[in-house]
């Protein structure tokens, strides 16, 4: 019924959490005084010899204590609040940690809209777990504990007894439920996630699906997705409704058993009225806090079912301690595997180096690897086996900050943010003068066009979609020229676009060759000629390396790619 590792997190709670279980304790005293008072009253009424200044004093008294109780009840649900305010905060500043020691390469592990439900819609589960369901935990056991001797002494002990023996019930059922609710929330959630997971893709993909007509079919797939969970929604409810149907009959029937044994025992005349009325108006008492409890535990279990999917997360293996710093820039991949899944390796035993300021090409069909070799020198996948090295330390070793300061990533489709174009290639050079901004922007071909606009504060749509492809390509490369790192990946970076732009990016890549450490991937091999080695990828292995007339002169399978590749493009320039 309690979840240690949640409990275990809420060391600053813990104080409101007691004042939260104290105050309700003092409302239960106030109750107590109020229908001691009441039956204090009906007594003196039933003597028949009362005067009117016996009931101001008990109306007084009665007053009071619905005051105090209104204050008391506040003041509970204030430290049910700064109870859950603290776990909340605490428990997304883990998340938030964990993410930032996963770096980029959290994608490893979770979905980005998993994550983004678990830390906000999961970790609101909470409030209700810290605020309302731990507090009233330790309050129903110790509410008819105090009730029970209330009863021996100020009334009958085997009253008392009954109902004492009563109240277990309750947890028993909760116990009960709890094994079946345990499977169905965690369904509930799985399919909660899922569905957020789909609603966001699909919404990003909505232009593709209506071009290619399939946002019917999405449609259909979300529908029956969301079918199934309305389903799974139905079944915690009904889950819930039973054992709220049985945690009311256990309380209201004790309740009941109570009356009826107190009323029993004033007729046998055992104990006298005053005792038969206080204990008739407490019986309820009894249960209350147990079934509340019951009724806090569904919220409390959707709590525990959300944390669970947090506490998998949380508790995912972190790369080893990242605290090297990039000294050298010499690249070496030595006999490296690598997987994204259990099921498929992808590279199988890659080794080549480069040294630094070396300029290398790597080409190869499409799906041979090329990209993931990127994708491991950018830390946002981990090498499987075999080692990968910058400036002789091991990536995976070196922080993130200083790996993201030494290699630059330009792929084809880079992202900007809405703003202008200022803000989004200050990203690269915090503090950067306009003159250096403009010097870029002039070696990527883009100062006219800028300057036909609003300068450097045109402003850019989300993605710069209001870019054409071919000036959002040199806009990255602008950007990433003034990251000034001593490595850069040119990936595919002048894929589909305009022969002029790609020309600009091509000649300040080569420029760029001449002072840095570059890494171009390209598929058209006329892009790579130039470059100091090439590498040729062939289902995850490097097959062929060396200068482009070396590989020619070989005959293998670059030279094959190439006579198919100037055959083709001599077709293209003839038929233009
Ligand atoms: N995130 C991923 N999860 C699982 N498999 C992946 C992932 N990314 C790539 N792959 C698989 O890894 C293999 C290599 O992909 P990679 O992107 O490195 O190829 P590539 O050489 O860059 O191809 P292209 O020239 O088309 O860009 C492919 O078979 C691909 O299916
Ligand atoms: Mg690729």
């Amino acid at each position: 019924m309690f979840d240690k590792r949640l409990m275990l997190m809420c060391t600053e709670s813990k104080k409101y959490i007691l004042g939260n279980i104290l105050l309700q304790f003092l409302e239960l005293c106030l109750n107590v005084l109020m229908i001691v008072t009441m039956a204090l009253t009906v007594e003196k009424l039933y003597s028949r010899v009362w005067g009117l200044q016996d009931l101001v004093v008990p109306l007084l008294v009665i007053l009071g204590t619905v005051v105090l109780r209104f204050f008391t009840t506040r003041l509970a649900l204030r430290m049910s609040y700064l109870a859950s305010r603290t776990v909340k905060r605490v428990m997304r500043e883990k998340i938030y940690g964990k993410l930032l020691r996963l770096g980029t390469s959290y994608r490893e592990y979770v979905t980005t809209a998993e994550l983004v439900q678990e830390a906000v819609e999961g970790v609101e589960q909470l409030e209700s777990y810290f605020g309302q369901y731990v507090p009233q935990f330790f309050y129903a056991f110790m509410a008819p504990l105090a009730l029970f001797f209330l009863f021996g002494f100020g009334g009958s002990w085997k009253v008392a007894a009954v109902l004492l023996v009563c109240v277990p019930l309750i947890p028993g059922a909760i116990m009960m439920v709890q094994k079946i609710a345990k499977k169905i929330l965690a369904k509930y959630w799985g399919q909660y996630t899922q569905l957020g997971s789909t609603f966001l893709e699909n919404l990003q993909g909505m232009t593709t699906l209506k071009i290619y007509q399939a946002d019917g079919q999405k449609n259909e797939e979300m529908n029956r997705e969301s079918e199934h969970f309305r389903k799974v929604t139905m079944a915690v409810l009904t889950m819930q409704l039973n054992s709220v149907t049985i945690m009311d009959l256990v309380a209201y029937g004790g309740a009941a058993l109570g009356i009826l044994l107190a009323t029993q025992a004033f007729i046998s005349g055992s104990i006298g009225l005053f005792n038969v009325v206080f204990m008739i108006l407490l019986s309820a008492d009894f249960f209350l806090p147990m079934r509340r409890l019951g009724s806090y535990f569904h919220v409390a279990m959707n709590g525990m079912a959300a944390s669970d999917k947090i506490f998998r997360f949380l508790g995912e293996e972190e790369p080893g301690e990242k605290t090297e710093q990039v000294k050298g820039c010499d690249i070496e991949f030595r006999d490296v595997h690598f997987s994204y899944d259990t099921e498929r390796e992808i590279l199988h035993g890659v080794s080549f180096s480069i040294p630094e300021k070396g300029f290398v090409g790597i080409v190869g069909e499409s799906g041979s690897g090329k990209s993931t070799i990127a994708s491991l020198l950018m830390g946002r996948n981990t090498v499987g086996s075999g080692s990968l090295t910058l400036g002789g330390k091991d990536i995976g070793r070196i922080s993130e900050d200083s790996l993201m300061r030494a290699v630059t990533y330009v792929g084809t489709s880079s992202v900007f943010f809405k703003g202008t174009v200022r803000e989004n290639l200050a990203l690269a050079a915090p503090g950067v003068s306009d003159a250096d901004l403009w010097q870029a922007l002039d070696k990527c071909g883009l100062k006219e066009f800028l300057q036909s606009q609003q300068g450097l504060d045109t402003r850019l749509l989300e993605n710069a979609g209001n870019l054409s492809g071919g000036q959002r390509q040199r806009l990255a490369l602008a950007r990433a020229l003034l990251h000034d790192s001593p490595v850069y990946i040119f990936d595919e970076a002048t894929s589909n676009i305009d022969i002029e732009s790609e020309e600009t990016i091509l000649h300040e890549i080569h420029r760029l060759a001449k002072q840095r450490t570059v890494i171009l991937i390209s598929h058209r091999l006329a892009n790579v000629t130039d470059t100091d080695c090439i590498y040729v990828m062939e289902k995850g292995t490097v097959t062929e390396h060396g200068q482009h007339g070396e590989l020619l002169a070989k005959g293998g399978v670059y030279a094959g790619l190439w006579r198919v590749q100037s055959a083709l493009e001599t077709y293209g320039r003839e038929a233009v």
